[in-house]
């Protein structure tokens, strides 16, 4: 049986001390842990306030990316090292966001994953297709290679433990949800490669979660298909009593 992980994404959102304020706010709402994995993923401003304010509560920190090399000259990036530093548990890797506005690519991503083993941060894999090709039957296929170049040269064992998130870029921001048979069928599809490109332990182990315009009103219906272990949501997140919502849900 997988552990349900529902995590928020902030994406570009929130003051650090509204961050703070917010992990201090829900912490002690939120469900035993050993129902429900929760995690927030912030900009990496709040990440020192939020892994001290989620201390000993069952609140996992992400951040939304990170480089792939421990140190050196890459001007205005963070490192896997830096992020270990302060105690981060999680972090998103090849978000759509990412790769269409910041240039990361299929390469770029499995280096992101392999240094985020490293220093055992648990990866949360971005993939999805385009609207476009949605309509021209393109998603399957796209899908595959991202998840087999995401995750091209890790060890079983590491595979385990990837989180990847299923996010239509159609429905991201949009308030257009897949609707939970399409979702769980790309989430199925998910699964067989991961039992094609490593074996059935992985397959049955990795969690894969579904993320475009989740909301409380909608993930239970979501949560309730076969494949789909969780959720990775925007803008549903920022609000401490919607957030706490949706990791109920995930108990
Ligand atoms: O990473 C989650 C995000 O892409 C989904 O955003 O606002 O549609 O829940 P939103």
């Amino acid at each position: 049986m997988r552990k349900p992980i529902i995590a928020g994404n902030w994406k570009m959102n929130k003051l650090a001390g509204d961050g703070a304020r917010f992990v201090l706010n829900v912490r002690e709402q939120l469900p035993e842990a050993d129902k429900v994995e929760a995690v927030v993923c912030a900009p990496h401003i709040h990440l020192p306030l939020l892994t001290e304010a989620a201390r000993d509560f069952q609140l996992g920190i992400g951040a939304q990316n990170m480089h792939f090399e421990d140190s050196g000259a890459f001007t205005g990036e963070v490192s896997p090292e830096m992020l270990k530093d302060i105690l981060v548990d999680y972090v998103v890797i090849g978000h759509s966001e990412r790769r269409e506005m910041f240039g990361e690519t299929d390469d770029s991503v499995n280096e992101k994953v392999k240094a985020a083993f490293k220093h055992e941060i648990t990866p949360i894999v971005c993939v999805g297709e385009t609207l476009e090709q949605r309509e021209n039957n393109e998603t399957f296929p796209f899908v595959e290679q991202q998840v087999k170049a995401g995750l091209a040269g890790l060890t079983e064992e590491q595979a385990k433990q990837v989180v990847i998130a299923y996010e239509p870029i159609w429905a991201i921001g949009t308030g257009k949800t897949a609707t939970s048979e399409e979702a769980n069928d790309v989430c199925a599809h998910i699964r067989q490669v991961l039992r094609d490109t490593f074996s059935g332990d992985v397959a049955d182990a990795v969690r894969i979660q579904y993320g475009g315009s989740v909301k409380p009103a909608n993930i239970d219906e979501l949560l309730s298909q076969s494949d789909i272990d969780g959720a990775l949501v925007g803008g549903a997140s920022l609000e401490e009593e919607s957030f706490v919502k949706l990791v109920e849900a995930g108990a």
